[in-house]
């Protein structure tokens, strides 16, 4: 059954040019809600107009050299690895749910654009990565939407109380969760409820696709530009305006600031960083 290619089947009932239509729709909604989230939120202009007062305030000059490698780096941690999660579980339940949103997305179309019918036989790994991509995003998902995130893990909240914030995860495990259930309907050949399956599947992902503008979605494409200027401010020492990093028991700065002693005696401790000294769950 997760060798055997879904929408093959389907194309007995609904016109492949059909579903490579809706694909083609729904690529120009992610794009079109993108562009107009950037335009209304002005964050790409807020982003250049604060590269700029970074620049203005940077303490030394960044090398392309040095740029390239923070992109890759960024690239390599930040983008393919999660490493901004501190959080280790939350930081697994994100890798399962991006690299299975990948792979559904990309077997998706593949299948509907490579192999449409049952006259082009589908090889068997496609189907089987497309159920495995499904699968992990519903695992990283769930578990995100139970037991990790702020909303349940830290403010108490019931998993089935929604908010608005909630439409990208929420459409984007309704869309896996009835994909799965219409393939296992379909190949088991009941009908009725494969088609109920199918209906909802595409109205999930619809909202998914549409709801671009007012939901999360955009964030994957955001977020690294954001961790790659992160990086280019502690690289040029402009570092958003905030102190510098001091180590308070190092004589060069206990001279440049000689009433540390006073308030922290002659070895101040290391305190480190306050938001890591317990788990925020004061409900
Ligand atoms: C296929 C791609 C991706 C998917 C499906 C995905 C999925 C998600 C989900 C479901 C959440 C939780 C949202 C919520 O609070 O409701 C999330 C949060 C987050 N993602 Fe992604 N993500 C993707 C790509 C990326 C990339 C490329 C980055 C960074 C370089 C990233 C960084 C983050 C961060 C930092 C958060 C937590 C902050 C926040 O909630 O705004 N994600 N992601």
């Amino acid at each position: 059954m997760f060798t055997i290619n879904p929408f093959a089947e389907l194309s007995a009932s609904i016109p492949v040019y059909a579903m490579q239509a809706y694909i083609v729709v729904m690529v120009l909604f992610v794009i079109g809600g993108t562009v107009l989230d950037m335009l209304h939120k002005k964050s790409a202009q807020y982003f250049f107009e604060n590269a700029k007062k970074a620049e203005k305030s940077a303490k030394r000059s960044v090398s392309g050299g040095e740029k390239a490698s923070l992109a890759i780096s960024t690239l390599t941690s930040e983008v393919l690895t999660s490493s901004e999660f501190n959080n280790q579980k939350r930081r697994i339940s994100h890798l399962l749910t991006m690299y299975g949103f990948i792979l559904f997305a990309a077997m998706t179309a593949m299948m509907i654009f490579a192999y449409p019918t049952a006259a082009t036989p589908t090889p068997g790994i496609i189907p089987f990565l497309w159920h495995v991509g499904a699968l992990m995003l519903c695992f990283g998902g769930y578990w995100f939407w139970f037991a990790i995130r702020v909303d349940v893990n830290s403010e108490g909240k019931l998993w089935y109380k929604l908010d608005r914030a909630d439409l990208f995860i929420v459409s984007l495990l309704m869309t896996c969760t009835f994909a799965l259930i219409w393939s296992i309907l379909q190949s088991a050949g009941a009908t009725g409820l494969s088609i109920l399956a199918f209906c909802l599947f595409i109205l999930s992902s619809t909202v998914l696709f549409v709801g671009v503008y007012f939901s999360k979605f955009a964030h994957m494409f955001f977020k690294p530009a954001a961790a790659y200027q992160k990086k280019i401010t502690k690289a040029d020492g402009s570092r958003e305006n905030l102190p510098d990093d001091y180590d308070l028991s190092d004589p060069a700065v206990q001279e440049r600031f000689p009433d540390i002693p006073q308030y922290m005696g002659e070895n101040p401790p290391n305190m480190g960083l306050g938001i890591k000294r317990e788990s925020p769950n004061h409900y």
